[in-house]
């Protein structure tokens, strides 16, 4: 079978991030595996290697010193004809067994309705993989279940004495389910419970890419939820961890935006470290004439506030792209465009709000019209993400984005902003997140002015490196 040649040069694509990792070409969603390996960190990835569409899942890989700089490797783990992956190798995590690294993940068939969890051991580098086989490990949905599609993205960690697994699925008419197993040696395993249900008309139909893990003196639950009215939204959940059962104390929103399918590791220093799929804004028709889909977005710390809210920061090691910088400082800021501007931007800014909006505006210089914006609204205690184009373009989403963001008592409004090509990562206090997708009609795109310039008390922007 021919296959139409992979476009793989993008120099003149102004909407391709310059600081964000993403495969040479084609397709990418949900980071897989990741780990911290001998010193390097090793992501894996949903990979489409036939073009800009979701099908045929591998696990791409690629490795880093530095979280930051990013080398694509080949790809890791692909779907073995005639096996329980033959229709692809879905999410999920890798564990370290003793010193082997063990790859344990969804395969499902052609139609993706039978859904079964397996295993693939690697080589020291985690170059080569060989599946078990004895797979699927996990082959039936528990019964109380009833008949599903959705059991995949096996989340596996090491307890006291044995090993856990959690996978993602539904109960029928209830809600999102994250259910728990346990093994002894990875490869046997046995259902325990439900260790979470969702509510159907809060939390959605269906959980995807589950993650558990502790946090300072608490655990936290991250899933992915599939909602009935509106795009998918990753939620978290805040309690412990008690004879197998969580008790959950505190939720909220990761991220009210484009971010998805977030998976999490402690490094070698003990941060805990979030990755995550940033989705596309645009139809899947302008994906396919792109070449190329799906970015990671940069991985941050997580930890936990007071309030148990969960906060993140991008890992500071995307500092050393830094590069031209401005300060300006209260007083300095007025309403015309600020000194620096383009595609490829780092932003800290903080605001002392009296009351109305604030914020900050990226619009084109020679259109009136197209504009993005990151706004807070005191009236409404909303962080949000507007989005205009020159015309209204039915191929981009150009739907309003916002999240509650209560201010603490005297607190400022600090918001961090990455900017790259057409991705958005808008960080709130640390604890309130919209990560968005924005493709400008023109490269010129490089005139940025603050909102209400007169409750700035801090603006810093920086130009970023390329990591290519
Ligand atoms: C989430 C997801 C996972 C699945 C994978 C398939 O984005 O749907 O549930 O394992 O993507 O690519």
């Amino acid at each position: 079978m021919t296959k139409q040649a992979a476009k793989t040069t993008f120099s003149e694509d102004f909407h391709r991030p310059r600081y964000h990792f993403l495969p040479a070409a084609n397709w990418m969603n949900d980071p897989n595996g990741v780990i911290q390996w001998d010193g390097r960190y090793h992501l894996f990835f949903q990979y489409n290697p036939d073009g800009a569409y979701h099908a045929n899942m591998h696990w791409g890989h690629a490795v880093s010193d530095d979280l930051v700089h990013w080398r694509e490797l080949p790809v890791a783990i692909a779907p073995t004809p005639g096996s329980p992956d033959r229709g692809g190798v879905f999410s999920g995590c890798l564990v370290n067994d003793g010193g082997t690294p063990v790859a344990i993940y969804t395969g499902v068939n052609e139609t993706y309705d039978v859904q079964v969890q397996c295993l693939a051991a690697g080589s020291p580098d985690l170059m080569t993989w060989e599946k078990y086989a004895g797979n699927p490990v996990i082959g039936d949905v528990p019964a109380e279940l009833g008949q599903t599609r959705d059991f995949r993205d096996p989340f596996v960690w090491r307890g006291d004495d044995c090993w856990y697994m959690i996978l993602a699925s539904h109960i029928a008419g209830v809600g999102g389910a994250v259910l728990l197993y346990r093994s002894r040696d990875l490869r046997g395993w046995q259902y325990r419970h439900p260790l979470f249900v969702g509510d159907k008309a809060r939390n959605g139909r269906n959980f995807e890419c589950p993650n558990f893990f502790p946090l300072g003196d608490k655990w936290v639950l991250i899933v992915s939820a599939q909602l009935d009215h509106a795009p998918s939204t990753t939620l978290y959940f805040v309690g412990r961890f008690e004879n197998e059962r969580f008790i959950t104390e505190h939720e909220g929103v990761y991220d009210a935006g484009y971010s998805y399918a977030s998976l999490a590791h402690e490094d070698e220093a003990g941060r805990r470290l979030i990755y995550s799929w940033i989705r596309e804004g645009r139809s899947g028709a302008r994906q396919k004439q792109a070449g190329w889909t799906g970015v990671q977005a940069i991985p941050r710390q997580l930890w936990l506030d007071d309030r148990q809210r969960l906060c993140s920061r991008p890992v500071a090691e995307l500092e050393a792209l830094r590069g031209r910088h401005c300060h300006l400082r209260a007083g300095d800021v007025n309403h015309d465009a600020l000194p620096l501007g383009g595609f490829a931007l780092d932003i800290e800014v903080e605001f002392a709000l009296a009351g109305g909006i604030c914020g900050l505006e990226l619009a084109r210089a020679e259109s009136g019209w197209e504009k993005l914006a990151v706004v807070y609204d005191s009236s409404t205690a909303t962080l949000q993400v507007r989005r205009q184009y020159d015309d209204e373009d039915p191929e981009n989403d150009a739907a309003p984005q916002g999240m509650s963001h209560q201010l603490d008592a005297g607190e400022n409004l600090r918001l961090r902003i990455l900017f790259d090509g057409s991705v958005l990562e808008v960080i709130a206090n640390d604890r309130s997140r919209i990560t968005s997708r924005f493709y400008s009609g023109s490269a010129e795109n490089d005139t940025l002015r603050v909102i209400n310039p007169a409750s700035v008390v801090a603006l810093d922007i920086w130009e970023m490196s390329s990591i290519w």
